[in-house]
């Protein structure tokens, strides 16, 4: 786990484009219609009186859901830009976000306080998970949630063109979807293997693996993205129990 003061590799993808992320991920149809309903899925709809850790969150959008169910919201995020916009999208809720780096250890977090932890489409730039699964489990409480979605190890492998599934492997790419000029976008692909072992490894029960499906919504929008993704895997959804 990194202690150094280096730019993350997540802070340096994002500074570049939190803007326009946070303009266009409300409605893109990757994450309205494929990813964060496959991800709310795996969560209870009612969240009164359970406190929950949103990691990487973003411009809060996720913490906003969360805290619409009633939860109680801490949430952070390395780039400084998401951390602003999440604060603003979130005012007056139960949300509290500042800043944090997954690769560091989260020391400003006490042991044993949330009853579900979060983190939607973060893990892609972290190299090594197994140090993370084990900072959630820390702040975790007994039989307490995790819940996560991260790029498909198929799809992650196709894009990488000629690499070796059975690697962890850096790769980049120009992202479209989010305007001009295109965000080169750095990140870690893993064989499923790499998903799972750490998981398991550092204390956590695998309940659910989700290769979602897109909403039928998404036809309308987009059919071609739909008649894609109806048959090729982008994203993994994981949910988890503390052991
Ligand atoms: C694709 S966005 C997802 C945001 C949010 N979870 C959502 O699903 O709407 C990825 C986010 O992960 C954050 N991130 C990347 N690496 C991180 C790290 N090491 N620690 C904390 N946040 C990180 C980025 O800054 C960015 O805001």
């Amino acid at each position: 786990m990194s202690t150094d003061n280096a730019k993350s590799l997540g802070q340096q993808n994002y500074e570049q484009f939190a803007d326009r992320y946070a303009a266009a991920a409300p409605t893109k149809p990757h994450n309205a219609l494929y990813e964060r309903p496959a991800t709310l899925s795996l969560l209870p709809g009612d969240l009164r009186g359970l406190r929950v850790l949103d990691a990487g969150c973003g411009p809060g959008l996720y913490s906003e859901i969360l805290a619409a169910r009633g939860a109680s919201v801490h949430a952070f995020d390395v780039t400084p830009e998401m951390v602003a916009l999440a604060q603003a999208r979130t005012a007056g809720l139960d949300v509290e976000v500042r800043t944090g780096n997954l690769e560091q250890p989260l020391d400003w977090l006490a042991d044993a306080q949330f009853d579900i932890v979060l983190c939607p489409l973060v893990l892609d730039y972290i190299e090594d998970w197994a140090p993370v699964f084990a900072e959630f489990r820390r702040v975790a409480r007994r039989d307490a949630l995790l819940v996560f979605s991260a790029s498909h190890p198929i799809d992650a492998w196709r894009l990488c063109g000629d690499g070796n599934y059975h690697q962890t492997e850096a790769y980049a790419i120009p992202w479209k979807g989010f305007g001009e000029p295109l965000p080169v976008v750095n990140s870690y692909r893993r064989p499923l293997s790499g998903f799972l072992n750490p998981l398991m490894d550092a204390g956590w029960a695998l309940e659910t693996l989700l290769e979602p499906q897109p909403l039928e919504a998404m036809r309308e929008v987009n059919p071609q993205l739909h008649a894609w993704l109806s048959r090729a895997p982008c994203f993994l959804c994981v949910r988890a129990r503390r052991r």
